[in-house]
């Protein structure tokens, strides 16, 4: 069973400004998988531009993404979630064992996207904090991501976090070669520790 982690996010102080940004994180279903899909092709068009070549991602569409969520959502090996708000799913994340990385790592994740508007709120770190808390739970100890070194936004974010960078290689994407880099988490806990407040009931594995 996929778990369920359900919290609001109090107003915080960040660099000067209040964040009022009211929101749900809880598991994902397979009937998300077209808002997922969405704010994924919306994620890559505002992130990716200018990187990635324009037709790759002019090639993206959310019909054929809602097809490929369906399976990992089904799937007990990929813990997903969304975050949501009264406009509806604006997140997601999603990991799960090791596909690829550093030696001595075992959990990864997978992916993690906000709807550009959304972005600087904290969802994506009270998203990056529930999976981390799953995976610990699961028995997972230690986790990576792959990002892009031009993301350099995302970057920032994870070493936020805790992260730092293990591996880099290059990859193809449309045929730009760009690097990508593989940073890690050694402990969740280190991740954990960027939490905002502690989830409010317990998460079952
Ligand atoms: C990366 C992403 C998931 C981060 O989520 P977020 O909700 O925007 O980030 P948060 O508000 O939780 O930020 C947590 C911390 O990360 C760091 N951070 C986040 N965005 C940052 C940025 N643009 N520049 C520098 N630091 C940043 C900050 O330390 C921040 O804490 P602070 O706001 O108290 O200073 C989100 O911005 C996003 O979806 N980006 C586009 C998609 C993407 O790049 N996905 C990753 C692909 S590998």
């Amino acid at each position: 069973m996929v778990p369920t982690e359900t919290g609001f996010i109090r107003p915080q102080r960040s660099r000067g400004r209040f964040r009022h940004m009211d929101f749900t994180i809880r598991s994902a279903s397979v009937e998300d998988a077209k808002a997922i899909a969405f704010v994924q092709v919306e994620g890559w068009r505002s992130t990716y531009g200018g990187i990635v070549p324009d037709a790759y991602l002019a090639a993206m569409d959310v019909e054929s993404g809602t097809e490929s969520w369906k399976s990992p959502l089904e799937s007990s090996e990929v813990a997903a979630f969304v975050a949501e708000d009264a406009a509806g799913v604006f997140g997601f994340i999603c990991g799960g064992k090791l596909r690829e990385g550093g030696e001595g790592y075992d959990a990864e994740l997978y992916a993690i996207y906000l709807l550009q508007d959304r972005q600087r709120g904290g969802a994506g770190r009270r998203l990056a904090c529930t999976l981390a808390e799953v995976l610990r739970q699961q028995g997972f100890k230690s986790m990576v991501v792959w990002v892009l070194e031009e993301n350099r936004r995302a970057v920032a974010f994870y070493k936020s976090l805790g992260a730092v960078q293990i591996l880099q290689k290059a990859v193809n994407i449309g045929g730009a070669e760009l690097s990508d880099l593989c940073l890690g988490w050694a402990d969740l806990d280190c991740c954990l520790q960027g939490q905002v407040e502690a989830p409010s009931k317990h998460l079952d594995g």
